[in-house]
């Protein structure tokens, strides 16, 4: 094996995805601790002041106590290169998380013992699904009092369709939740408490005969559903997994560190390694051909300090050295990749070398888009990610015209970075673009980023669209005359899109015009 294979190999490349207070923050902090990547919980990622990465718009972040912002976290454990990519929180940011799921290999879904499966982990859910990534199930709160564990997992089978195969069982709940049953090596495990949960959780391994004597009745339960388990074959099942058939689940509780280490022993052990991605020719690009990665998120300004542009970009292929001059497929153009650095909160760490499955942030990427590849040497270009259906739509203009340039930057930055769609059409004019979301609160990102980093202040005035759908240029002139309708380029692709005031409308056209080409966007939940 070429030394580049064995570094894909024990890569694992992951996104946690769960409903905002499911403990998130407090997973990615355990994680981190146990992978001895930090010192001390809660120096990466958190709350209440603990929040590592700063930018201007953070403001926003903190007061509404939501993540807007991705990076990735690397960490080392049992020999194995982790790299965990942040997703972002909100539901109306399910494009970019969409995006950002294009660059990992597993999902940990993270339920909240109390609330099973809430709908924006359901949202996440099925983008996991739609990619076809693995999902490991890990139910956190354990230690609060919460549902029946059999009942959770009926809930997750009857939401996901995914058969639930539990490899750790909790023992006891709520203030008794004495450890888990690992049911990989059927060994009894019991945890204890460090102060803070700042620390690793002790783990004790017990023989039968001393779980029964020290746990008693909570322990005889567990084995008693163990049991059970292993009767109706709730058995970890890599193929199931792998073909999104199964998700193996995991009980424990982030806060106190109980149950991370078992859940990054699941990653090392079943969670899948890089694999060869498909071009745009769907042929696979082998992982030991030369370097190849894929843009899967563009940030500008994320610190205030530093005000570049950063593009995040996961190796697909080959070894990724710091000061390579690499090929950006879109234009053709050399990009050089001297700043090449791993970013995470207010961590950025200088990164030299780089393998399948790692994530580089790449500074001064001003001509990065989200979906570009870069490659070295033989070319390739991967799918470009593609974009969600909008559903909200309103026009921009700047208040004060003596800003008119600063806001076209910032409205071509905004795209650029695909925080919202824009929209132009000859009637409009470059003075008042229409931007498009998927959720209402990208338009509040765009408003808080062009006061902040851009200095001006912005005027937004919602339309009567809630409907797109992809025409050609024979069908747009006959659109754009029907009422209630109007037509667009989308400046991203160059894609000509018809919007609706609503379905009803759209109906009410194709009837009058049935020739009209009219597509249905991804993820249009309206067919
Ligand atoms: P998020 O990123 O998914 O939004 O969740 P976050 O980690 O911020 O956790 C949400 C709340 O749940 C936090 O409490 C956190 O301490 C708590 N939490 C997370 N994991 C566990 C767990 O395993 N057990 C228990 N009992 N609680 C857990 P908070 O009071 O909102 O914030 P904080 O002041 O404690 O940070």
């Amino acid at each position: 094996m070429t030394a580049i294979l064995q570094e894909a190999a024990r890569r694992r490349t992951f996104a946690v995805i769960s409903h905002p207070d499911a403990g998130k923050s407090t997973m990615t902090e355990a994680l981190a601790l146990h992978a001895s990547a930090i010192t001390e919980a809660g120096a990466v990622h958190g709350k209440a002041g603990r929040r590592g990465v700063t930018s201007d718009w953070m403001d926003m972040e903190k007061a509404r106590g939501i993540s807007i912002t991705s990076a990735a976290l690397r960490f080392e454990y049992r020999g194995h290169m982790f790299n965990l990519v942040d997703t972002p929180g909100h539901a109306d940011f399910s494009e970019d998380t969409y995006r950002v799921l294009a660059a990992v290999d597993c999902a940990v879904m993270l339920l909240d013992a109390a609330k099973g499966m809430e709908p924006q982990t359901l949202k996440l859910f099925e983008v996991c699904r739609h990619r076809r990534i693995p999902v490991i199930t890990f139910v956190n709160k354990w230690d609060r009092p919460g549902r029946e564990a059999l009942e959770l997992l009926d809930e997750i089978q009857e939401k996901t369709g995914l058969r639930p195969t539990p490899i750790t069982w909790p023992i006891g709940t709520g203030g008794f939740f004495h450890g888990v049953v690992d049911r990989v090596v059927d060994q009894a495990v019991r945890y204890t408490r460090t102060p803070g949960g700042a620390t690793k959780a002790i783990e004790t391994e017990l023989t039968p005969e001393q779980a029964l004597a020290e746990i008693g009745e909570d322990w005889e339960r567990a084995k008693d559903e163990v049991d059970l388990l292993s009767a109706i074959g709730s058995d970890h099942d890599q193929k199931a997994f792998e073909a999104h058939e199964s998700t193996p689940v995991l009980f424990g509780a982030a806060l106190n560190n109980f149950g991370v280490g078992r859940l990054l022993d699941a990653m090392v052990d079943i969670a899948p390694a890089p694999a060869p991605r498909p071009d745009v020719k769907d042929d696979p690009r082998p992982l030991d051909r030369p370097f190849s990665g894929l843009v899967f998120k563009v940030q500008a300004n994320m610190d205030p300090s530093h005000r570049d542009r950063i593009a995040f970009v996961r190796v697909c292929s080959g070894r990724f050295e710091r000061g390579m001059v690499l090929t950006h497929a879109a234009t053709g153009r050399p990009f050089a990749t001297k700043y090449a650095q791993s970013v995470f909160g207010q961590e950025r760490a200088t990164i030299d070398e780089a393998f399948p499955g790692d994530v580089v942030g790449l500074v001064n990427a001003t001509a990065l888009r989200p979906g570009d590849t870069l490659y070295d040497g033989s070319a390739v270009e991967f799918p470009r990610i593609p974009s969600f259906a909008p559903e909200h739509f309103w026009t921009a203009r700047c208040r004060d015209s003596s800003r008119a340039k600063q806001f076209r930057k910032g409205i071509e930055q905004m795209e650029a970075e695909g925080v919202v769609q824009v929209l132009r059409s000859e009637i409009r004019g470059d003075q008042s673009p229409v931007l498009a979301a998927v959720g209402p609160m990208q338009f509040d990102v765009v408003k808080h980023r062009l006061a902040g980093e851009f200095n001006t202040e912005i005027a937004m005035d919602r339309l009567d669209f809630s409907l797109a759908r992809i025409t050609d240029a024979e069908s747009a002139p006959v659109l754009a005359r029907q009422r209630g309708v109007e037509v667009f380029t989308r400046a991203i692709d160059g894609e000509l899109l018809a919007l609706f005031t609503d379905e009803w409308r759209m109906r009410g056209v194709l009837r009058d015009h049935p020739g009209l080409v009219l597509k249905a966007l991804l993820a249009d939940t309206r067919g």
